[in-house]
């Protein structure tokens, strides 16, 4: 199981993160279901850019990622409201690819509601859009929204 206060931060940013009109937050169970995977992890960066902060009161931003075999996908992705605009988003998806390079994955992957304003930052940080999935996210709205699938290669 992971472990619990960990969750607890991630839940913290979750609940703050994301607007809810997209439907884009997960609830707890789906965080601990997919973390009890083990190709899946969790990062969490601390409000002054340490990465898994052992003082879990100091995290504002969070990855999930999952890795099967050499790729990587980026599934979930957030810095909380306050704490936005200071690098920390940037530091972390960093630390993401870089990880990810460093245990030999291929390619990294994230999906994107196309009208993301995230689109700057993973442009920014070496992804490239390769796909749209029509209609992917459905809001609370009941409105369906585009993905765009971005890719970076690693090797
Ligand atoms: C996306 C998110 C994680 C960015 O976090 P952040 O800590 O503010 O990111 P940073 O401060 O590192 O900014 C990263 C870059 O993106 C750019 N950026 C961020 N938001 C932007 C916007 N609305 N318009 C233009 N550029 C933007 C910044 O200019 C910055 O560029 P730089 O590194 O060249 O200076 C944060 O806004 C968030 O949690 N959003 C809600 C959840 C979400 O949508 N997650 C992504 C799901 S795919």
């Amino acid at each position: 199981m992971p472990q619990r206060a960990v969750v607890e931060a991630i839940m913290r940013i979750m609940n703050t993160a994301f607007d809810p009109a997209y439907g884009e937050a997960w609830n707890q169970p789906q965080v601990v279901a997919a973390l009890v995977l083990p190709e899946t992890r969790a990062v969490l960066i601390g409000e002054d850019g340490a990465i898994d902060p052992e003082d879990l009161s100091q995290v504002q931003g969070f990855a999930l990622l999952r890795r099967i075999i050499d790729e990587e996908e980026l599934l979930l992705f957030a810095v909380s409201p306050e704490a936005r605009g200071k690098g920390l988003g940037g530091k972390l998806i960093d630390h993401c690819v870089a990880s990810s390079r460093a245990a030999g994955c291929a390619r990294i992957f994230l999906e994107m509601r196309d009208d993301n304003p995230a689109r700057w930052l993973y442009l920014g940080h070496g992804f490239k859009p390769i796909g749209l999935r029509r209609d992917y996210y459905t809001g609370a709205d009941g409105q369906r929204r585009n993905a765009i699938t971005f890719m970076q290669i690693l090797a």
